[in-house]
């Protein structure tokens, strides 16, 4: 059977989602699939993992294994100014003012960093990617990226509406080329118009990979307590409703058979009746139970210590 190339880890913060894509990274590299690991969460720690510096382009951190940290703020600005950079081509100098105060506004507009950070990702599921065996995506906490991955639609929406501002500047651009005297044919080329509808083609090309259950699956991260089970409940059902194929749930922290001591037992207890909860509500989604380690993971040796996550197949 062939495994889906596209892996996603979710979860609410601090449940271990960086910890457990990197430690199936470094599983995948280790059994010689190139991989790449891909951070979206704005708060990133990959580079603290690995104990690299990162930044959006991709870093080898081991053989078979690079990995990058894609920042939200920074993809929309670039995508703006390269927004802009096109514009300085086609507009004619009495409208470049109008036209970056209308891309400027575009740049604040709710969804703008979403489209963006969509617009990377696609790029990277699309084309950067599509040389390696594996992509890994660590994701922001879940809101987040339910709102992300769920929504194209509005991002769809964001880009139309960006087209439809570009359509009414070119409109006024040919009207005052004409009058100047510059093009004398109706249709004068539109790089940024061009540029706008390749976005939209990449993001349902993007999203058709995100819903192929032979290409993508996505994994929860959750803890053995409360509020994290019912917020999984919940984020499963939102992503089948989006038609994401779920790959299943990875159950995190849970305490080692050998500890012990009095305090240990209590916990294990109550953790105990989580994990049948876990088990009642997730049934054979569970793919994995990661021991509660000692010390915080880090670098490619604690990764590598989390044995009963590396011998699971991804
Ligand atoms: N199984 C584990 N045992 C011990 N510490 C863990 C385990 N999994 C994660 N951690 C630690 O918990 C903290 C949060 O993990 P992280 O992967 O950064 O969470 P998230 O990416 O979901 O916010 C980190 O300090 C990490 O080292
Ligand atoms: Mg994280």
């Amino acid at each position: 059977m062939t495994r889906p190339r596209v892996l996603f880890f979710g979860g609410k913060g601090g449940v271990g989602k960086t910890t457990l894509a990197g430690a199936v990274a470094v599983g995948l590299a280790d059994r010689g699939a190139r991989t790449l690991l891909v951070s979206t969460d704005p708060a990133h720690s990959t580079s603290d993992l690995f104990e690299l510096p990162l930044d959006d382009t991709p870093r080898e951190v081991l053989p078979n294994l690079h990995a990058l940290e894609i920042d939200p703020t920074r993809e929309a600005d670039r995508y703006i100014a390269d927004v802009k950079a096109r514009l300085a081509d086609t507009v004619p100098p009495r409208l470049a003012g109008e036209v970056e105060r209308q891309i400027d506004i575009a740049r604040v507009t709710p969804g703008a960093e979403e489209a963006a950070l969509f617009d990377r990702f696609a790029r990277i599921l699309v084309t950067e990617g599509t040389s390696l065996d594996r992509l890994v995506f660590d994701t922001a906490p879940l809101g987040h990226t339910l709102r992300l991955l769920a929504l194209p639609e509005q991002l769809d929406a964001w880009t139309a509406g960006l087209i439809a501002r570009r359509e009414q500047v070119h409109v006024l651009g040919r009207m005052w080329q004409r009058v100047a005297g510059t093009v004398t044919a109706a249709e004068a080329p539109d790089p940024v118009r061009d540029a706008l509808e390749a976005r939209r083609v990449r993001f349902a090309t993007a999203r058709a990979i995100l819903t192929d259950p032979g290409r993508t699956a996505f994994y929860f991260v959750l803890l053995p307590e409360r509020l994290p089970i019912l917020e999984t409940e919940r984020a499963v059902r939102a992503l089948a409703k989006y038609q994401i194929p779920i790959g299943g749930v990875l159950v995190n922290r849970v305490l080692p058979d050998d500890a012990d001591g009095e305090f240990v037992a209590r916990r294990r207890a109550r953790e105990r009746h989580y994990l049948d909860e876990i088990a009642r509500r997730f049934g054979d989604l569970i793919r994995a139970t990661v021991p509660l380690q000692a010390a915080d993971v880090s670098g490619v040796t604690g990764l590598r210590a989390l044995r009963p996550l590396l011998a699971c197949d991804f």
